[in-house]
């Protein structure tokens, strides 16, 4: 097919003879192969004009931004170091696509010793035309054989060997071994893969073939196998440049710069895809006829421009171009066209290189056009070596012009003026075309002249910077399934849910029942939630949350008013003696009094105290147990009431009426009650976590009657402190447990509130760093230190936006040097912790809600649950997936989560409000 006679030129875009459009017709030969050479020319100002070009490119690429498409598509790799040359081990490394129709598996051995290397084992196939082009699963096939058969004589056993792709074709990748086909290049069109994860499709191959012991850890791009392939004494190399049949090259790019990327530090390796370049402004004015012909009738028209221009698959078919056409007019070859003439591919890169090669004499081209069945002229030698060159040079220059483009992004990204880089260069035509690394070298100092570039080759065209990637991989990987094994006791299935929401039904009906159960079922005597005819205004103290709060409240036909103060509770107070606590408690009582102007009035009082109390009555409450970090001597077994009536008494000259005593869940339960008439379950999960709910009397064995409600104070804090959630405890429940002020006790609240998450994460970080999976194995003091590790680090951590940014602040602030790898596990970890207590607690309102449906006798439920707590209402998932369980796992009760604005403080004074109505009632 005589191509320049198929140019189907139309009018006006050249006569015959006269290649391009308004430029006059050469009148001879020479001038006729002149005026081809001239086309290949291209200027200084065209090739910056490409490099300025490329560069706008790049960096609209990289930020992402709506609008047309880019030229280049700047794709993350995932490689975000360098090596350290630490790696070590033997891989397997299976390339296709550097080096057009062969494919080549190698076995690398890395010693991880500077400078000691040992040779590479590997073997090339070359892959059939038909299976380029056919379907995608015969090509995985091929090169699942192909891999077969290299194992089979390969001397190290290939039990457990891990692999590295390198696919050289443009991939979206979203992981080190996850990567997804873009587009063909390259003489490859296999169908059903563009769009599909390579590596799955390499995995199923492999399968297929019955290839066992083999994992695909990672997958490469070949720019990037030639970067990492460079000798860490000769670079680091920043730059990888491939030019083989195809083009491309990668750099390490600030990842702050990366926008598809949620990073602020580091560098992360970007591959280019520079083959896709096609701004016809810059473009344009550099591209001949041949070029045009040449895209026209490949396999990818429209695709590839700046590739084909530059890439070895190409080069010779230009040649050829230019030849065919020279020869039609009579110029070249006594103008007699031959078969290779007119046949596509016929002249290969090797041609080329060796016809343009300047040490190749005369005699040496005539020899190869002969080898190609011409019959050249003496002086046509000397012609078809100068289109050779031309065509060759012109790809240098432009592959100079966009590796320019480059040094001034990393210019501009680093702030550097003087840039001194290494670029690692690998591919055939580096290899083949002696002048073109020096032709390549020149256009870089005369387009980048404040950069300092030296060209590192590539030893063996990256196969040990495949093997570089996918050691960091196999590394990552391991540390990955350690990570895996580490969090699976945390994700817990609908069945283990669904395991404890049945428990938890049991041990509630044993509670109210009085037997033995881990959870207390206390009776509160708050038999109703507010109606709205409550009035007056009522002192509240609020303790047993991160803050000690005095409120004072007032309820009027127009609704409540609050007006509170929050004060400490010092540790040693907490964990002094009981009298001490409540001397501080009443102390904080008349400081907010005479700051209310209240001194000296007696104010019914409602006391908010949130741990696990007997009640006999409203304004009785026997302390069972501190929880929470209290531990105040000499109150346990003892009325609170009394011993803050104590504390008053001590503190003479004060007037109080301790009303009523109510849990912080009963307080919440009340004060969103006010608000919504449904609300008949109150929800803490703060410091710790508890649930009251709304019981039928009938069901209360502890109180008399059987008609009406109570509210009842499950405690579910101490759900399983009979062993029953055993086995959801796991090693790291365990220690914190052990570690705790009360150990065996409230096993339930360990695994789900606000006091101990922060704390499960960090003995999962020491258990990580011991394994060498995090911080490189390196323990920190600061990590060891109990309590370092605060809840709030989780809201803050996973929360959406930022969230890799937020893990680096808050680490680094711990003294803890973390990888991007090592961030993203750590968030991993405050996912899987804060999901199960998420999980956990849903799973305990499903039962609740539940047992009021049942209660009800009722087909559904439709019921609030009043929240507060520290940790559900800033964990920026907690909520949701506290809802998104009781949905799945008590379908019939339509719940709505009501979080409580004012603290149960309101609640107490409204359960004092109700008292003080009642007792008036019965007074009159
Ligand atoms: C609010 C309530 C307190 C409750 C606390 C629990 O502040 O007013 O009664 O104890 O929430 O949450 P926290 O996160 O403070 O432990
Ligand atoms: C591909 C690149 C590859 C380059 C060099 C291009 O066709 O799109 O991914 O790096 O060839 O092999
Ligand atoms: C206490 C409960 C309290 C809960 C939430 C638990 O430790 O035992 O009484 O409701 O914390 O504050």
């Amino acid at each position: 097919m005589d191509s320049i006679g198929s140019l189907g030129l139309q009018q006006g875009e050249g006569a015959p003879g006269c290649p391009q459009e308004g430029l006059p017709c050469p009148s001879n030969s020479s001038e006729m192969v002149q005026e081809c050479l001239r086309q290949f020319t291209v200027t200084g100002a065209q090739l910056r004009q490409i490099q300025t070009s490329l560069l706008g490119s790049m960096e609209q690429a990289l930020r992402g931004r709506a609008g047309p498409a880019p030229a280049v598509r700047m794709l993350p790799t995932y490689v975000g170091s360098t090596p350290h040359g630490t790696e070590q081990g033997d891989f397997v490394v299976l390339e296709l696509g550097a080096t057009g129709a062969s494919l080549r598996v190698l076995c690398v051995t890395l010693t991880g010793i500077e400078g000691h290397k040992v040779e590479p084992r590997s073997r090339e196939f070359v892959i059939p035309q038909e299976v380029m082009l056919g379907p995608g699963q015969q090509l995985f096939d091929f090169a699942a054989r192909c891999l077969s058969e290299f194992l089979a004589v390969l001397p190290v056993g290939n039990q457990g060997l891990q692999l590295g792709f390198s696919f050289s074709f443009p991939c979206h990748q979203t992981g080190l071994d996850k990567s997804t086909l873009i587009s063909w290049t390259k003489g490859f069109k296999c169908s059903d893969v563009e769009g599909q994860d390579v590596v799955q499709l390499l995995r199923d191959a492999i399968q297929r073939q019955g290839v066992h012991g083999i994992d695909v850890v990672a997958v490469v791009n070949d720019t990037v196998g030639t970067m990492m392939g460079c000798e860490p004494g000769v670079g680091p190399c920043e730059v990888g440049l491939v030019v083989d049949t195809g083009t491309n090259a990668c750099y390490m790019e600030e990842a702050r710069h990366v926008a598809v990327l949620d990073e602020d530090r580091g560098r992360v390796c970007i591959s280019i895809e520079w083959g896709s370049f096609s701004d016809e402004g810059a473009l344009g004015p550099v591209q001949t006829v041949f070029d045009r012909t040449l895209d026209h009738e490949s396999l990818n028209p429209g695709a590839q421009r700046f590739e084909k221009m530059i890439g070895g698959l190409y080069l010779g078919e230009l040649v050829r171009l230019v030849l065919a056409h020279l020869a039609q007019r009579g110029v070249l070859f006594g103008g007699h066209t031959s078969p290779v003439l007119q046949s596509q591919g016929s002249i290969l890169l090797e041609h080329v290189a060796e016809m343009e090669d300047p040490s190749a004499g005369a005699a040496r081209v005539h020899a190869v056009l002969q080898d190609l069945g011409l019959n050249p002229k003496p002086s046509d030698a000397e012609w078809v070596q100068r289109v050779c060159v031309a065509v060759c040079t012109r790809a240098a220059q432009l592959c100079a012009a966009a590796l320019a483009a480059v040094l001034s992004r990393l210019q501009h990204s680093r702030e550097q003026q003087a840039l001194q880089i290494a670029v690692a260069t690998g591919g055939q035509v580096f290899e083949r075309h002696p002048r073109f690394l020096s032709v390549l070298r020149e256009t870089v100092m005369l387009l980048a002249p404040d950069c300092d570039v030296s060209f590192i080759p590539s030893v063996d065209g990256g196969g040990r910077g495949v093997a570089m990637v996918t050691a960091v991989a196999a590394r990552l990987a391991a540390h990955r399934r350690l990570l895996e094994e580490t969090l699976a006791p945390f994700r817990l299935t609908r069945e283990q849910l669904a395991a404890v929401q049945a428990q938890m039904r049991e041990a509630m009906a044993k509670g109210l029942q009085g037997e033995a159960s881990s959870l207390r079922m206390l009776p509160t005597y708050v038999r109703a939630t507010p109606d709205g005819s409550e009035r007056g205004d009522f002192l509240a103290l609020d303790l047993g949350g991160t803050n000690f709060r005095v409120l004072l409240v007032r309820v009027t036909a127009g609704g409540v008013q609050i007006s509170s103060q929050i004060y400490s509770i010092p540790e040693c107070v907490a964990q002094g003696s009981g009298q001490q606590l409540f001397d501080h408690i009443v102390d904080c009582i008349v400081d907010f009094q005479q700051k209310q102007g209240l001194s000296g009035q007696s104010l019914p009082l409602g006391f908010t105290f949130s741990f696990p109390c007997r009640q006999m009555g409203l304004d009785q409450g026997i302390l069972l147990n501190w929880t929470k970090g209290f531990k105040a001597s000499d109150c346990e077994g003892q009325d609170v009431v009394c011993l803050l009536r104590e504390a008053i008494r001590r503190r003479q000259a004060v007037e109080l009426n301790v009303v009523a005593i109510v849990n912080d869940t009963v307080g919440t339960m009340m004060s969103c009650g006010y608000e919504d008439p449904r609300c008949e379950v109150g929800l803490i999960v703060g410091t710790g976590t508890n649930v009251c709910y709304m019981e039928e009397l009938r069901n209360v064995a502890s109180v008399d009657g059987d008609s009406g409600q109570m509210c009842i104070n499950t405690e579910w804090g101490a759900f399983g402190d009979d062993g029953s959630l055993s086995m959801l405890s796991t090693y790291f429940d365990a220690s914190v447990d052990q570690a705790s002020i009360n150990p065996g006790k409230q096993r339930f609240e360990k695994m789900i509130s606000g006091m101990y998450l922060g704390e499960i994460v960090r003995h999962i970080l020491l258990h990580l760093t011991s394994l060498g999976v995090l911080f490189r194995g390196q323990q920190t003091q600061r990590l060891q230190t109990r309590d370092i590790f605060k809840t709030k680090f989780l809201s803050e951590i996973e929360s959406d936006s930022l969230a890799l940014r937020q893990v680096r602040a808050i680490l680094e602030d711990l003294g803890l040097p973390l990888t991007s790898d090592d961030a993203l596990m750590v968030l991993e970890v405050c996912q899987a912790v804060s999901q199960r207590a998420a999980q956990l607690c849903g799973a305990g309102v499903a039962a609740v809600v539940e047992k009021i449906r049942e209660n009800r006798g009722l087909e559904e439920l439709t019921i609030s649950v009043g929240v507060d707590g520290t940790l559900y209402k800033l964990h920026p998932h907690f909520s949701s997936l506290v809802a998104a369980t009781v949905r799945e796992l008590a379908p019939r009760c339509v719940v709505t989560f009501l979080q409580s604005e004012d603290g149960s403080g309101k609640g107490a004074a409204l359960v004092t409000a109700v008292a003080c109505r009642l007792a008036q009632r019965t007074r009159v």
